[in-house]
């Protein structure tokens, strides 16, 4: 399917920053093999867009934006330059082999970052942010501004900046809780104001930040109040408490189509691999009570529930474990395993397996099921990358075992 950055109505594109704010946060960064089967994984999800890194920020982030440009096909790829020519001309050159990308260039707007992170005006911060947009257009066609601590800047001055903005080319304005501080009401309000106040063609975005825990409630708000995009990340993972969750964020839209009158492109069966792919691929557990994808979130232990259940369903499941990818009957691996169980699990697992793949990794497998009595999901996982690039996997090893 073609990649079509303008929503119809009702229609979120999800943004998908997992790999660019998720892999800020501590204890979460990747190799590039990593980032690629992260990325594999959000295509095969539907993610619109993904947010492959901040090139300008090392030599891996580059080279992992432009792996995934080359080898990810149906998504948009997008990468994050500051508001300066050197990071957006280097984000550009790292998108260079995409089918479709994006730039995503951010200045501050508000006064606390203005005075104390970048120590310029707000007649600085406007004419930079026109600037390098106007510069940024002349790249890549297709340009996301972000006005950085969006929620605690003055309201006419962030109208201002976005308006600018527009008329020198961007086609998103996203707008970042960077420190989680809204709440629901006040932020659908502000994505109201702007798409009052800001006049021309350009689609809105939702970016929260999960401080007082409100990230997700956020942006469904703003998707009440016009929002047409989303950006989110698996798990919720992010700096500090986290960004937005995807699969919540998903399903919540879903089950409650009658509240948000909302559709997106997510594969909801993808959900629970891609949960389960990142939190082995990162290695740490996604906690057991965590909406849509936790151990415990379809999990009844109350006799009354139990009976209810057994009854109906409806009486207390919204949805089933089956709608978000959780399998039922768990399979444990071990040295009587066969093929079928194998590639079964690396199904389960968000890892796209090609046939000629099989046999290398079924060897590998029987090798380690001789060593160890139960084969887990991160043993399968470590399989498939060192089998892909050996080097890269082992050296990323050693590194965290510092
Ligand atoms: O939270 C934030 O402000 C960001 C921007 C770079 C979009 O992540
Ligand atoms: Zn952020």
């Amino acid at each position: 399917m073609e990649n079509d950055v303008k929503p119809s109505a009702g229609h979120v594109l999800v943004f998908d920053t997992t790999l660019r704010d998720g892999e800020q946060s501590p204890g979460c960064s990747m190799n590039t093999a990593e980032k690629l089967l992260i990325a594999r994984q959000l295509e095969r999800l539907g993610v619109d867009i993904i947010e492959a890194g901040f090139p300008i920020a090392s030599v891996g982030d580059f080279e992992a934006v432009q792996r995934i440009a080359q080898e990810v096909h149906r998504p948009r790829i997008a990468a994050l330059a500051r508001c300066v020519h050197n990071d957006i001309e280097t984000a550009a050159r790292a998108l260079a082999p995409a089918r479709h990308s994006r730039i995503h260039t951010f200045l501050a707007t508000s006064d606390i970052h203005l005075t104390y992170k970048l120590k310029i005006t707000r007649d600085d911060a406007l004419r930079s942010a026109a600037e390098c947009v106007a510069y940024a257009r002349s790249l890549v066609e297709d340009i996301q501004f972000s006005p950085e601590d969006a929620t605690r800047s003055d309201v006419g001055f962030l109208c201002e900046v976005l308006q600018a903005v527009v008329e020198a080319g961007a086609t998103t304005l996203n707008i970042p809780d960077t420190v989680g501080y809204s709440a629901p009401d006040e932020y659908g309000r502000l994505i109201r104001h702007i798409r009052q106040a800001v006049k021309g063609d350009y689609v809105i975005s939702a970016h929260c930040h999960n401080d007082l825990g409100l990230a997700v409630a956020n942006s469904l708000a703003a998707v009440s109040n016009g929002a047409r995009q989303v950006e989110c990340t698996i798990n919720g993972i992010g700096e500090r408490a986290g960004n937005a969750a995807l699969e919540e964020i998903v399903m919540a839209m879903h089950v409650r189509q009658d509240l948000f009158g909302a559709t997106c492109s997510v594969d909801r069966a993808q959900l629970y691999p891609a949960s389960q792919l990142l939190s082995h691929t990162l290695g740490f557990n996604v906690q057991p009570n965590k909406a849509i994808v936790g151990r415990n979130a379809f999990a009844h232990e109350a006799g009354i529930h139990q009976h209810g259940v057994l009854s109906n369903p409806l009486c207390y499941e919204i949805m089933t474990p089956e709608s978000v990818g959780m399998p039922q009957d768990r399979l444990v691996l071990g040295k009587h395993s066969g093929r079928h169980a194998l590639i079964h699990r690396f199904n389960e697992l968000g890892l796209d397996v090609a046939s000629h793949e099989v046999d290398a990794l079924y060897t590998r497998f029987t090798h380690l099921a001789d060593r160890k009595k139960k084969v887990y999901d991160q043993d399968l996982i470590s399989m498939v990358l060192t089998h892909r690039a050996p080097v890269e996997k082992s050296v990323n090893v050693a590194a965290r075992q510092q």
